[in-house]
């Protein structure tokens, strides 16, 4: 058994997966209510409540696998990329629970993590394929022909992507990324002019479901290569919003939802379509975005529960990095990118 925990943003999250990749316990205790009233993350009140939470949430994940700390074999952790207090909650419970037991810890790059969603039963997915990754706070795609780990230089920011780039691991490249915001991002933003709140990605999505997509052109940035751009979709929708009168905006939200969720899905799958991969993945909190999955259908879709952040996807990917031995990783340290 891997016991994985996750604490890189706004969720608190332990897992237990056998090394075969069963699932047999995933808690997630997400701090969204108590960011709501910022109308986002605030580094240092999700840091002190994943101290709070991770203790609980771990033992909660040991009892729903019906088991104890003895019959775990690798404690997994997000040592990178995040915000960084949040990031050394987690570390340094992984180090602690894995030092008590004389364990080894695996330290597992959170984008790994995603990708590695996919590698769970039943979905179990084999390289190679093209993998969309779109979250709050990365939208890359990625050429994946072997399911090893990658280490930190995939968190490279725009620029990180195209022919020879930094970003370049075995079995892994950076095809695209994104020049601004992640995909997430612009869907959280675009809630937040919608008066949607906060986290506003699902919010914006059930909204738009009741819109028609096709009431605004809002622009789908074309920048070249397979990177993309959320930047200009975004301020097409300030403008839009600021037009409106305010009974003409509360008439016209789910129109100018769909509207926005559409530019964004289209220009997601029109730069999967560039590569001309035929085996596509998509993985992310993006991912549980209905108009992508409708959109992408006949991609590999990480399950939705698998889609925004959990500690699964981090024991998953433990299993494709090396675990450092009992005790050289009572140094390790976590990084911000
Ligand atoms: O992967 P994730 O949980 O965290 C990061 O690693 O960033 O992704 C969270 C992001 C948020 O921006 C959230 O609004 C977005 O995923 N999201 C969605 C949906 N569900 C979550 N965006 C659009 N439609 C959704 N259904
Ligand atoms: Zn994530």
């Amino acid at each position: 058994m891997i016991l994985g925990i996750e604490t890189s943003c706004d969720e608190t999250a332990a897992a237990v997966v056998t090394t075969e990749g069963e699932i047999v316990a995933n808690v997630v205790a997400s701090q969204a209510d108590l960011h709501a009233r910022f109308g986002g993350v605030v580094p240092e009140v999700a840091s002190r409540r994943h101290l709070e939470l991770v203790a609980p949430v771990v033992s909660e994940a040991l009892d729903a696998a019906g088991g104890s700390l003895s019959d775990v074999e690798t404690v997994a952790v997000t040592t990178h990329p995040g915000l960084i207090g949040a990031l050394l909650v987690g570390v340094a419970a992984a180090k602690s629970i894995a030092w008590s037991r004389r364990l080894p810890l695996a330290p597992v790059n959170h984008l790994h993590g995603h990708v590695a969603s996919l590698y769970l039963k039943p979905l179990d997915l084999e390289p190679p394929f093209v993998c969309l990754l779109a979250s709050g706070g990365h939208t890359m795609l990625l050429e994946v022909t072997e399911r090893a780990g990658f280490g930190r230089r995939l968190d490279g920011g725009p620029g990180s992507g195209g022919a020879g780039s930094a970003g370049a691991e075995a079995g892994l490249r950076v095809l695209g990324t994104t020049l601004d915001d992640a995909a997430g991002e612009a869907f959280d933003k675009g809630a937040r002019l919608l008066g949607l709140g906060y986290p506003g990605g699902p919010a914006l999505d059930a909204l738009a479901r009741q819109g028609d997509p096709g009431a605004f052109d809002f622009p789908v940035a074309r920048v070249p290569g397979l990177d993309l751009s959320f930047s200009g979709v975004k301020t097409a929708l300030l403008y839009a919003v600021r037009e409106l009168q305010p009974e003409e905006l509360e008439a016209r939200r789910a129109d100018l939802a769909a509207g926005y969720q559409r530019a964004i899905v289209t220009a997601l799958v029109e730069r999967v379509r560039a590569t001309g991969a035929d085996r596509i993945a998509v993985v992310g909190g993006v991912a549980a975005n209905s108009g992508l999955r409708a959109a992408l259908a006949g991609a590999a879709l990480a399950p939705l529960a698998l889609c925004t952040d959990n500690a699964a996807m981090i024991a998953s990917a433990a299993r494709y990095v090396r675990a450092v031995p009992y005790p050289d990783y009572l140094s390790l340290d976590a990084q911000a990118s």
